[in-house]
């Protein structure tokens, strides 16, 4: 059965009412296809190239295009578009002054990925400069270039583009092609399997026991789980796309009720912008259709830029705004003497009974083939960790 645009829509609004879709079919498609030969060409890198896809399949709804001034100022500025609804992170196009200089309002411009593959067209309605120090410091909270956000910023060209996008072709994601969703299919398959509440879960890292005790503790409160993992750009010590893919599959094999739950890839590059990235991830799932949204420790964070629940503080200040409601789970952790996992919410013992690994403790662990504690990670998860490091470490 496919649903009808309100069906489909029913459950949960899309961010601004409406699910987006840029994605050219037919004869449009070939027209563009061939008129882009004839149009001025920019390659993307693999992160502009992750905005143009989830701006087309409706992962940013209500966004058209690459965002303009107004908006990205008002985004900085104000946390909202300049039509007034809530969004926390500026989408742009950046490019060089010379890139820029190269085109003209008006025009349109042919968007190539990095394999020379055309993806997109753009209707250049603006370009314009902003303030580097502004936008790292107002998103990101820290104008330190240790931050691999900030560094990002600092990088990247010095003018923006701006106006509506077509996408001619997707961005294959063959390695993960049982796993990739749009929005509109993951709304049509929830209505298939009768879910009426689901906790959308973002997720950078493999599944260890504490994202599996927030999940499941969500899950006694709706109808099923989206799994939905970034598999975009990352830092280079995050663990790879490839290799937590296979470790999800695992855990939900051995762990979590087949009927609960769906794996989806959510094809975005990481900003690790803590705070205002957490009410980014949880827009986009509300525009995937889920009804609830997890928000734990350090949501999005990297180092030690953000408070523990900093990104909880701010996401409560708009949740009614964002119409998705939020779980927010406190610091997770094993107790040896509860024999259960818990949080400080559940738990009276002091931390000398709770087992805790820090990242770079786990990754090391893992690169030299060392299981993890069971009260940490999954057997089965830690295998698939240890098997797929060794092999990219080959
Ligand atoms: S990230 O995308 O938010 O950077 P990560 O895998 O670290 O990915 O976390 C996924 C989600 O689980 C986030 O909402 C995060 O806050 C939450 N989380 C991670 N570890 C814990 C923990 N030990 N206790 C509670 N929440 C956690």
């Amino acid at each position: 059965m496919t649903l009808s645009k309100e069906l489909l829509e029913n459950t949960i609004k899309p961010h601004g009412g409406e699910l987006v879709n840029r994605q050219v079919e037919g004869t449009r498609k070939e027209q563009l296809i061939s008129q882009a030969q004839t149009f001025p060409a920019l390659t993307l890198n693999p992160w502009s190239l992750s905005d143009l896809e989830l701006i087309a399949i409706g992962g940013f709804s209500p966004l058209t295009g690459f965002m303009g001034e107004d908006d990205y100022t008002n985004v900085v500025e104000n946390l909202h578009l300049a039509n007034g609804l809530v969004w926390s992170i500026p989408i742009t196009l950046p490019v060089t002054e010379a890139e820029a200089d190269a085109f003209e309002i008006g025009q349109q411009i042919a968007l190539y990925g990095e394999d020379n593959h055309l993806y997109g067209v753009l209707t250049l309605e603006e370009k314009y400069t902003y303030d580097k120090e502004n936008e790292a410091q107002k998103v990101y909270g820290t104008t330190e270039v240790a931050h691999p956000g900030v560094q990002k910023v600092f990088e990247k060209g010095n003018v923006y583009l701006a106006g509506p996008i077509e996408l001619v072709d997707r961005p294959k994601h063959d390695e993960f092609v049982d796993f990739h969703l749009d929005p509109s299919e993951t709304r049509q398959l929830f209505a298939d399997l009768g879910w009426k509440t689901v906790v959308g879960f973002q997720t950078r890292n493999p599944v260890h026991r504490a994202h599996e005790y927030i999940q499941k503790a969500a899950l006694e409160s709706v109808d099923g789980l989206l799994l939905n993992p970034l598999v975009g750009e990352t830092k280079s010590d995050d663990i790879p796309a490839d290799v937590r893919m296979e470790s999800y599959q695992v855990i939900l094999k051995h762990y979590y009720p087949a009927e609960r739950n769906r794996l989806v890839i959510y094809p975005a590059a990481m900003r690790y912008a803590g705070p205002r990235e957490a009410i980014l991830h949880a827009t986009v799932r509300k525009n995937y259709g889920c009804t609830h949204f997890i928000v734990g420790r350090d949501h999005a964070g990297v180092g030690d830029y953000y408070g523990t629940y900093d990104a909880q503080e701010l996401i409560a200040q708009y949740e009614d705004e964002l119409g998705i409601q939020i779980f927010k789970f406190e610091h997770a952790f094993y107790c040896t003497k509860c024999d259960n996992m818990a949080t400080a919410k559940t738990c009276p013992h002091d931390q000398s009974y709770h087992v805790h690994l820090s990242g770079t403790k786990v990754r090391e662990k893992l690169r030299n083939g060392e299981q993890l504690p069971k009260e940490f990670s999954r057997p089965e998860v830690a295998d698939v960790l240890i098997k797929g490091l060794q092999e990219t470490k080959a």
